[in-house]
């Protein structure tokens, strides 16, 4: 697992942290980019949220999610999950939006 490495939108176009990693040269090891193989699972986690954010995973992204075991079976029935460090997303899927500052680890 690396340290958190921060990604800071300031105001710039939403893309995915993948297109983050491509652009910046993170070391974030990915294959896909489509939402298929899985290989981008990280964490994330937005430092400067004091409230909960709840989001909607894409059947794909829980599908992949699910068959790699990073989702119990509960979560993947779920509409919405709650977004917490502990929870993987795929990197490939998750939009940062323009005033989002978001902490990555992988
Ligand atoms: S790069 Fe393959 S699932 Fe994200």
């Amino acid at each position: 697992m690396t340290s958190p490495h921060l990604i800071d939108q300031s105001g710039m176009p939403a893309r995915t942290i993948t297109e983050w990693v491509r652009e910046y040269t993170l070391p974030l090891y990915w294959r896909c980019g489509h939402g298929t193989c899985g290989a981008c699972a990280v964490h994330i986690r937005y430092p400067e949220e004091q409230e909960e954010r709840w989001v909607t995973l894409s059947g794909k992204e829980k599908n992949v999610l699910l068959r790699h075991k990073l989702i119990t079976p509960e979560a993947h029935a779920l509409t919405t999950i709650k977004q917490t460090p502990a929870i993987w997303r795929l990197a490939c899927h998750v939009l940062v939006a323009p005033e989002d500052k978001i902490e990555v680890i992988w």
